[in-house]
């Protein structure tokens, strides 16, 4: 059954300022299988669970924008057994999570190299994207596949070509136009990251996007992180103060609207 989300479903402990996009490096699944001694694969399997557990508490908090890193290009040379299991599982959730997806008005979308996924997975994933384009309440993105050094070079591809073929002059190329040329075209930049179980680095994730993102990093692992873990960083990102270069002055000057 559908779990519709209702007002009356939102928290009170909802944080002032949240973002308008977040972005999850999920990461730690094969550490929590490994101290149950578990197999990797049942890190991920309880990791989806966390999954959809942060899509609903995002959905019924109101950020527009949800995305998770789920597999990146590098992953492709874990164990070929492990990048199978993988794929079974996005299927799996593909599968399974459809009609929660479309009870909530919630589009999902993918990032990444897409053509490198196994046929079955992509046809599914081209099909949910389809069936709930029309969604509008919050977009929820999955990096799939997704490197962001190729997907930078990649538009410069692009973009030299569109030069050649006289269609664009150099001249035009700036930061806008380039970030039109990148997979996150029509999505915002990332207001907040948070990364799981303690690695202090981006592994090639939004690079370009990241510019002036915040950034929350905790110990605990991807299948243990939780909706509270989630309320967490949440209200440390809503007491931040973003200068995007600025002083402190002149934000606050602007937030109570005396600046010219
Ligand atoms: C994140 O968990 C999931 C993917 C990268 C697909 P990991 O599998 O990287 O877990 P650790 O880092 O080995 O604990
Ligand atoms: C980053 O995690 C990729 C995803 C969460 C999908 P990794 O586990 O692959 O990152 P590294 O190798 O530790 O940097
Ligand atoms: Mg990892």
């Amino acid at each position: 059954m559908t779990n519709t989300v209702s007002p009356n479903t939102v928290s009170i402990d909802k944080p002032a300022n949240l973002p308008r996009h977040l972005a999850i490096i999920m990461d730690g699944n094969g550490r929590w299988a490994k101290r149950r001694f578990l197999p990797r694969i049942m890190g991920h399997r309880q990791g989806a669970k966390t999954v959809k557990e942060i899509v609903t508490a995002c959905r019924e908090l109101g950020i527009p924008y949800l995305t998770l890193y789920a597999f990146s290009k590098e992953n492709w040379s874990r164990p070929r057994e492990e990048v199978q299991a993988l794929m079974d599982l996005l299927y799996e959730y593909l599968q399974n999570e459809v009609d929660e997806l479309l009870g909530n008005r919630i589009r999902l979308r993918a990032i990444g190299e897409l053509d490198r996924l196994p046929e079955r997975v992509r046809g599914l994933l081209f099909e949910t994207m389809e069936k709930t384009s029309k969604n509008y309440e919050m977009q929820l993105v999955l990096a799939l596949s997704y490197g962001s050094r190729s997907e930078i070079a990649e538009a410069a591809r692009r973009i030299a070509e569109r030069c050649i073929e006289g269609k664009l002059s150099p001249s035009e190329i700036d930061e806008a136009l380039f970030a039109s040329f990148l997979y996150t075209k029509d999505i915002p930049d990332p207001d907040l990251i948070i990364r799981t179980s303690g690695e202090h680095r981006l592994s090639n994730f939004l690079l370009f996007q990241a510019a002036y993102s915040e950034f929350y990093i905790t110990d605990t692992l991807w299948p243990d992180f939780n909706k509270k873990e989630l309320l967490k960083a949440l209200h440390d990102f809503s007491g931040r103060e973003r200068r995007f270069g600025k002083t402190s002055e002149q934000i606050l000057l602007r937030c109570t609207g005396s600046e010219s």
